[in-house]
């Protein structure tokens, strides 16, 4: 009765509470587009075994037509006694190519197969949107990089002032992780461009339809190579949880330093108005409420990751009504970072930064500390005496309320013989960055080049 997909073995429908409970439209109408394409292509593979005439095959591809238009315009939607997408959509079938027509779609097909099929297909579209997020993000960090070339800025591990650094160093250093999140998005796709349709329920088809075909009718790469993997794996939308999760991660450590650097206390850099907010009570305020949300979005994201995982912990091959709750988080990580990137890439991308507020404070905390000690090694001390020497001078620094760069030649010649006046040449901030010229290191020379072969790894992508 009601449409219902089954109904043979049973005197009576489900209890209401039942079908509230198993009802899953209000979630997987998404997927109809891409269900009624998968149907095209089981009846063509079904008309490929004689088990669809050329005039039923017209016939249903013409009824699948004319229910994705009004699944588009809104005319065709799941009434309150549809499960899911797929029994919905049957009954759209069956309301535009009759019973007997529409009847034999289901031949050699399961919607274990369709749903498993469909939750990859939705993946590989949805990444796309993803990863060109992510790339513009990417080139907001970019951008801010090649802006600022030259500028300095502490440095720093622990949160503690550590050496002096390039601000573009610093910005790329965030980009890395992103482009290595596009390098996930596209090692995903090819294991998400395997198809299971065709397992029909568990077993395979015994009717001679071509799951190859299929596969190749829905842009996938191929089929799957076991039918019981096909229809109960989910470690694939487990992997784009988890990339969705690092991403959000990743853009919650960008956002945690903006919350820093926008303070007054840092200083560093002002938000743009059109990206941060006011306090209805305290008129001074400007507040980073897009570093914010990216932040708490971010424990979301990882929260869909870890609830999926344990959805799928323990469940036993194959296919169990439980892989029903894959599809809730991971389209809201996808939906979060829909809204997410766009705004991380804006705020970054006008981002004020504060070059002179920087370059007053990229020597202070004795960031040069490093450099006495490696001037000492250059003139062969050994570097644990080196470290000692250098520490020294930190102490008697700090014991005076001075930086290493108002140490004068007296003052030198106190704290150590080896220290002589030629060291001062060491104590500039430009002096340190420059020196650090090894691939991979914050020499401008070597930033330049690292700007260049951040941009080839994206125009890459
Ligand atoms: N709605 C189900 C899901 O999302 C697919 C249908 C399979 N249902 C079933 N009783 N075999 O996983």
């Amino acid at each position: 009765g009601q449409g219902r997909l089954w109904g043979g073995r049973f005197d009576g429908g489900p209890a209401e509470a039942m079908f509230a409970l198993s009802k899953s439209t209000q979630f997987d109408w998404r997927l109809a587009h891409l269900d009624i394409a998968g149907s095209r292509a089981h009846a063509k593979a079904l008309h490929r075994a004689a088990l669809l005439t050329d005039a039923e095959l017209a016939d249903m591809l013409a009824a699948l037509d004319r229910l994705d238009a009004d699944v588009a315009s809104g005319a065709f939607v799941a009434a309150d006694t549809d499960e899911d997408v797929h029994g919905a959509l049957e009954r759209g079938l069956m309301e535009r190519a009759g019973h007997e027509l529409g009847g034999r779609l289901r031949a050699g097909r399961s919607r274990n197969d369709q749903i498993a099929t469909l939750i990859r297909a939705y993946l590989r579209e949805e990444l796309l949107v993803v990863a060109a997020g992510v790339a513009d993000v990417i080139e907001a960090l970019a951008g801010q990089a090649r802006t600022h070339l030259g500028v300095p800025m502490p440095g720093r591990t622990h949160l503690q002032s550590a050496q002096p650094v390039l601000l573009s160093h610093h910005l790329l250093a965030h980009a890395w992780p992103l482009l290595r999140d596009l390098d996930r998005l596209r090692d995903l796709d090819a294991r998400l461009a395997q198809s299971p349709y065709g397992s029909a329920a568990l077993a395979g088809t015994s009717l001679g339809l071509d799951p190859e075909f299929v596969a190749a009718e829905l842009g996938f790469a191929g089929s799957v190579p076991n039918s019981i993997d096909g229809t109960a794996a989910r470690d694939l939308v487990a992997e784009a949880a988890f990339v969705l999760a690092m991403i959000g991660v990743d853009l919650s450590r960008i956002s945690e330093e903006v919350i820093l650097w926008s303070t007054v206390e840092f200083g560093f850099a002002k938000l743009d108005d059109a990206w941060s907010t006011g306090s209805s009570i305290m008129p001074q305020k400007k507040n980073p409420d897009v570093a914010e949300l990216a932040r708490g979005k971010a424990g979301r994201l990882i929260g869909n990751l870890t609830g999926l995982l344990a959805t799928l912990k323990g469940l036993p091959l194959a296919y169990n009504r439980d892989l029903q709750e894959d599809k809730e988080p991971i389209f809201d990580g996808l939906d979060q970072l829909r809204i997410l990137l766009p705004a991380v890439a804006g705020m970054v991308a006008t981002l004020q930064f504060q070059p002179e507020r920087m370059a007053e404070r990229a020597p202070q905390g004795f960031s040069l500390a490093t450099d006495v000690a490696d001037w000492l090694v250059r003139q062969r001390v050994p570097f644990a005496s080196a470290h000692e020497i250098a520490g020294k001078a930190v102490q008697y620094c700090e014991d005076r309320g001075i930086e290493l760069t108002d140490l004068t030649p007296d003052d030198l010649g106190a704290i150590d013989g080896s220290l002589t006046p030629d060291v001062l040449g060491v104590l500039t901030v430009a002096g340190s960055i420059d020196a650090r010229d090894g691939r991979g290191g914050t020499a401008r020379v070597r930033v330049a080049e690292q700007l260049d072969e951040a941009a080839a790894a994206l125009a890459d992508h």
